[in-house]
């Protein structure tokens, strides 16, 4: 009798401090955790852009998540290759600067070929700036966010299983990796340090898929042989590419079992898509964001980003920025992971 009690006490403590441990790991440490990595992140992103020795044959593909990267990245290999598809990921041969490049501490002028490319979804503050040349893809936004929805189903299923209206208010908010979508297509347009930029809409490269590529090939100073037009334009389309989802999509880096996965990377492919999954609701609070940020980039284009037509990209000319203050509440660094 005199021992059960000392006995319970001593199990109560144990368990009391099980619990302690827990809560330390689970819910300080691992924030924690994640925090110092994204300010990790974050400073070497930086540095590595306070380093950066720009050279006329760097060549970025940038854009915010899934505006059509990879079909930008599709294009430039099919214009600088024989196309033949030697790669097991795209991100072989237009490497993802911020997920390899700046944690390595590997300099773009290290990769091979010219022009070198890189593929970066950072926000205009943040790319290390040079005289190379810097092509930027904007696709209207509300089939960035169904298409981001989807992604991050896909991608990271603990954290996203949430219904739509939620994950688009996350969006609308800039509360998901790369921040605010307003803020990164702004920051962009209004080129303020004069990159050498061209705008690529992904809705111009859909109605007419040769007109942009030979804008692209223009830009890059390539001159296309017209005997393989027909093969890059093949290459680059979307059924070509659904083909051949595997060497385009982060199944088999993010997926446990990559085979079994449903939903493709290069998905649907459609301009205006997003009429299938969104109602009226969203569109009314979506283009009253986009008449705070995005009024003053031009009738065309303004008409492209925020859903209601389309019509051709073209050079940069600098933007006014939002009349609004409104800034993102997550537009820092993001997560690894973002294709
Ligand atoms: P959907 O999810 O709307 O289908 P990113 O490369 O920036 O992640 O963008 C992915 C989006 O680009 C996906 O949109 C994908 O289907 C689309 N895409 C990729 N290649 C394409 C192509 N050749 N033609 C049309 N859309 C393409």
């Amino acid at each position: 009798m005199r021992r059960t009690r000392p006995r319970k006490i001593l199990a109560a403590s144990i368990g009391w401090a099980m619990s302690l441990i827990r809560f330390v790991g689970r819910d300080v440490l691992k924030p924690l955790s994640v925090k110092l990595n994204l300010a990790y992140l974050t400073l070497s992103t930086h540095r590595y852009r306070l380093v950066y020795e720009g050279s006329p044959d760097d060549l970025f593909i940038v854009t915010y998540p899934k505006s059509g990267t990879t079909w930008l990245q599709m294009i430039l290999y099919q214009l600088t290759s024989d196309g033949e598809m030697d790669f097991a990921h795209i991100d072989e041969v237009s490497p993802h600067l911020e997920e390899t490049l700046v944690p390595m501490g590997r300099k773009v002028s290290d990769l091979p070929g010219t022009p070198r490319v890189v593929k970066s979804h950072l926000p205009y503050r943040d790319i290390p700036k040079g005289p190379g040349r810097y092509i930027y893809g904007i696709r209207n936004g509300l089939d960035v966010a169904v298409s981001y929805y989807h992604h991050s189903r896909k991608y990271w299923p603990q954290r996203n299983q949430r219904p739509m209206d939620e994950f688009f208010g996350q969006f609308m908010a800039g509360r998901v990796p790369y921040g605010s979508w307003f803020e990164h297509v702004a920051g962009w347009l209004r080129n303020e340090d004069r990159l050498n930029v061209l705008v690529v809409n992904y809705e111009e490269l859909s109605a007419d898929l040769e007109g942009g590529v030979r804008r692209i090939a223009d830009f890059c100073g390539i001159a296309i042989d017209p005997a393989e037009m027909p093969r890059i334009l093949e290459r680059c389309s979307f059924a070509f590419m659904r083909e051949h989802d595997a060497r385009f999509s982060m199944d088999r880096r993010l997926l446990p079992k990559p085979a079994e996965s449903r939903t493709a990377f290069i998905r649907q492919g459609k301009v205006g898509g997003w009429r299938q999954e969104l109602d009226a609701r969203f569109e009314r609070e979506f283009l009253k964001a986009c008449d705070r940020w995005l009024r003053d980039v031009g009738d065309d284009r303004f008409r492209i980003l925020s859903g209601q037509g389309s019509g051709q990209g073209g050079a940069v000319e600098p933007a006014p920025g939002p009349e609004s203050g409104e800034a993102a509440d997550d537009r820092g660094r993001a997560p690894l992971g973002v294709g």
